[in-house]
């Protein structure tokens, strides 16, 4: 830079000292000499215009020999300032009259023979003078000559004063161009520094993160200026080569384990300390007649964070909901776990009923969450719900910075329950690495508009460093929205947004599981169908599928049960030879809708089985309670179709689970077309929820499904499910949070060496 600086100083330096030199040697010396012939010219014809004023007089005076009348001619003419003296010499060369001043050495010039006017400069003690001879005629004959001598030193004086000016008008315009040059040079510096953090910020990300999709039309960026190409691509190469490394040492194209997310941690984030915060804990103790007891809750969001927290330490900040948390806690509110292997802590925040009730129930579940859900339930937003969503967030966000041990932690802000979280961390935390991940879809900009505090919400999702969603369809509808409700800077390509001096990178990373490892202990497939079927009293040949979510209305249960009605109406065949379990978890059961969505799946279930049971048979079995881990898989190894029928759904990790269970290769899975899921699963029967034949239909394809099919079908997605695993949606975004540490401590070497060069007032 300083060279650069040097090279742009020297532009300017150079061609004014050559001008400079110019003038000094060439152009004032010319300047001289051209005025000189100027003023002379000037002086001759004043010599003319006397000589020819004096001549009449001197004509008539001479003859006479009137000394005193041709003394006073003189002496009248000198007055004039510029005229020293006059003398008349006649044609032998002796000077007969003279003025008084008439200098000595002077004397009478020789005649020329042409007669006209003869001229010269001489040098006086008084100064430069002037001297011109001029006949005087009488008729033809010539009485003599009339010497004039003129005074020059004002033209002396006159080139001293345009010498002067002419310096001083220089002058002037070295200092204007000096500071042109330091004006120039300064722009020129922050233009670099603008564009070095550019390349940064949108550039670099844009061309070298392979995360990044460009559904988006690609912004039209202001191009970098031409000095900056060279360092653009030194640049751009240092980083690409940093991202690959980064890339080779994770082993980006391998499969993800939790070792490797462990290494990805300590490598390349130094080991630093990694919070997460939700709404839902991952172990809840409960008071029950044995005692207390720990669940695991039904959240899809809880199954796969809990997977990444085992594998890298930290603290979990949750909402210590179950009647024993408070007995189980330490005096900061933690609590080792897993109970059985503990390995990484749990930090309870507790809620009072009116906060619950307005934060969660009402703000969360009543507002966000069919916001965000395309399934045809009116969100309701009240202000009362609103203040609580706020407090509990700041609640929450004042917890992070308590358990924070360095001012940059990593901070993973789980879904819709913490939406102004983001920006209330940043505020105590500027350094700490923000990465909020949005377990929901997100609307279109309209829907999204119908929220209250829409700017709200967005400005606090924007306290992220990173913001994550399932699909590249809902980090497009985050995008559009930001672009609609906030004055913001968005870069599509990139895939980031600035607001208020920050930078929000928006990602998609699909959520997954953790792939089961071998275990021995499982029960196989063939044990698991003889149990389960024992267990629902049916005979070991009946046919089974199985749905597993929380009863909740964006599931699409009941679409689901009206296309197990419908295939059993064109399929009589299957009447008594196929059964549906459905494993409902309660959920959010204070809310109204919630309640009343429960009465309505119950009344249907006992309609189809009133329907089409008989006997002991029911073609739908509800089994409306918590199921632990070890039931649901035993439920998904012994059925021969998994339905997953979201009416919309961020990704859903039941299909993964499904898959993840059938290590025989076996089972059809059924999953709707509006689950990010159906992106990634492409060898499922897709269908269209709402479309109730399409839905029977495909139930029944799957039923009757070739052995050889299935095998090829659940093979493809198992690999797929093995590969894309919840490690690696958690690397990825840890990569990505690197990277961007990374990015900003080039920035802030950058700042400090700008700062530094400026007092320094280079
Ligand atoms: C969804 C949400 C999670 C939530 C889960 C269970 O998966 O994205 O944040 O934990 O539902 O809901 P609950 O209200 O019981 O936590």
């Amino acid at each position: 830079m300083i060279v650069r600086s040097l090279r742009m100083s020297l532009r300017f330096i150079l061609p004014l000292a050559l001008v400079l030199g110019l003038f000094a040697y060439i152009v004032v010396p010319l300047l001289d000499n051209i005025t000189l012939r100027w003023y002379v010219r000037d002086l001759d014809s004043r010599a003319e215009l006397l000589a020819g004023t004096l001549r009449p007089s001197l004509a008539q005076y001479l003859p006479e020999n009137d000394a005193q009348r041709i003394g006073e001619l003189f002496q009248g003419a000198t007055r004039d300032e510029r005229l020293i003296a006059i003398g008349f010499c006649d044609n032998a060369g002796h000077l007969l009259y003279q003025s008084l001043e008439y200098p000595a050495s002077i004397g009478c010039w020789s005649t020329p023979s042409t007669g006209g006017l003869y001229k010269s400069l001489a040098q006086l003690p008084q100064g430069q003078v002037h001297i011109s001879e001029t006949p005087v005629m009488q008729d033809t004959s010539q009485l003599g000559r009339l010497v004039l001598v003129q005074d020059m030193s004002f033209v002396e004086r006159r080139n001293t004063d345009t010498k002067r000016f002419i310096f001083a008008f220089l002058a002037v315009l070295a200092v204007l161009i000096s500071l042109m040059t330091v004006f120039v040079a300064h722009l020129s510096w922050r233009g670099w520094l603008s564009a070095v953090k550019d390349i940064l910020r949108g550039e670099l990300l844009s061309k070298n993160n392979p995360a990044v999709t460009t559904d988006a039309a690609p912004a039209a960026a202001p191009a970098p200026p031409p000095e900056m190409q060279p360092l653009i691509g030194d640049l751009r190469e240092l980083l690409q080569e940093y991202h690959l490394e980064r890339q080779g040492e994770s082993g980006w194209s391998s499969d993800w384990t939790p070792d490797k997310l462990r290494a990805l941690l300590e490598a390349d984030l130094a080991g630093d300390q990694v919070l997460v915060v939700s709404n839902r804990e991952p172990y809840i103790h409960t008071k029950t007649d044995a005692g207390i007891t720990v669940q695991r809750p039904a959240s899809g969001l809880v199954t796969a964070v809990e997977a990444v927290m085992r594998a890298c330490s930290g603290t979990w900040i949750a909402h210590g909901a179950g009647s024993a948390d408070r007995e189980t806690v330490d005096k900061f509110d933690h609590v080792p776990v897993p109970p059985d292997k503990p390995s990484y802590t749990l930090r309870r925040v507790w809620l009072t009923e009116e906060e619950e009730q307005g934060y969660y129930y009402g703000f969360a579940n009543e507002g966000m969450w069919p916001l965000c859900h395309i399934a045809h339930v009116r969100p309701v937003f009240r202000s009362s719900d609103w203040e609580q969503y706020v407090k509990v967030n700041q609640r929450f966000a004042d917890a992070v910075i308590a358990e924070a041990k360095t001012d940059n932690p990593v901070v993973l802000v789980q879904d819709y329950h913490f939406a102004l979280l983001p920006r209330m961390v940043r505020a105590a935390l500027p350094k700490a690495t923000i990465i909020t991940f949005w377990h929901i879809p997100w609307p279109n900009s309209e829907s999204f508009g119908i929220c209250p505090w829409r700017e709200e919400i967005l400005d606090g999702l924007l306290g992220s460093t990173i913001l994550g969603f399932h699909t590249p369809f809902h980090r497009k509808n985050f995008l559009e929205t930001v672009d609609r409700y906030l004055e913001t800077r968005i870069e599509p390509e990139a895939s980031t947004i600035f607001y208020g001096g920050e930078m929000t990178q928006v990602e998609d990373y699909p959520i997954s599981i953790a792939w089961p490892e071998d275990n021995p202990e499982q029960p196989d497939v063939a044990i698991c169908r003889a149990q389960i079927r024992a267990e629902l009293g049916l005979p070991f040949d009946h046919l089974l599928g199985i749905g597993v979510d929380r009863l909740d209305y964006t599931k699409g249960i009941v679409e689901r049960f009206q296309a197990v009605e419908r295939m059993l109406e064109q399929q009589p065949g299957m009447v008594g030879h196929f059964t549906f379990v459905q494993i409902a978890a309660p959920s959010r059961a204070a809310l109204d809708e919630y309640q009343s969505f429960d009465a309505r799946v119950r009344k249907m279930v006992e309609r189809i089985n009133r329907r089409f049971g008989s006997g002991a048979y029911l073609p739908i079995v509800l089994k409306a309670e918590h199921h632990g881990q070890d039931d649901l898989q035993r439920y998904f190894r012994a059925s021969e179709v998994c339905m997953v029928t979201s009416l919309h759904d961020g990704m859903n990790l039941v299909a993964k689970e499904f898959i993840a269970a059938r290590d025989d290769e076996m089972g059809v899975l059924v999953l709707s077309q509006f689950t990010g899921a159906a992106r990634e699963l492409h060898e499922a029967l897709i269908i269209n929820p709402y479309h109730i034949e399409q839905g029977a239909d495909a139930l029944y394809r799957a039923l009757v499904m070739p052995p050889v099919e299935q095998r090829e079908r659940m093979k493809s997605m198992r690999a797929r499910v093995k590969h894309f695993n919840v490690y690696r949606w958690a690397g990825r975004m840890l990569l990505d949070a690197a990277r961007l540490r990374q990015r900003d401590k080039v920035m802030t070497k950058i700042d400090a060496h700008s700062r530094i060069k400026r007092r320094k007032g280079l």
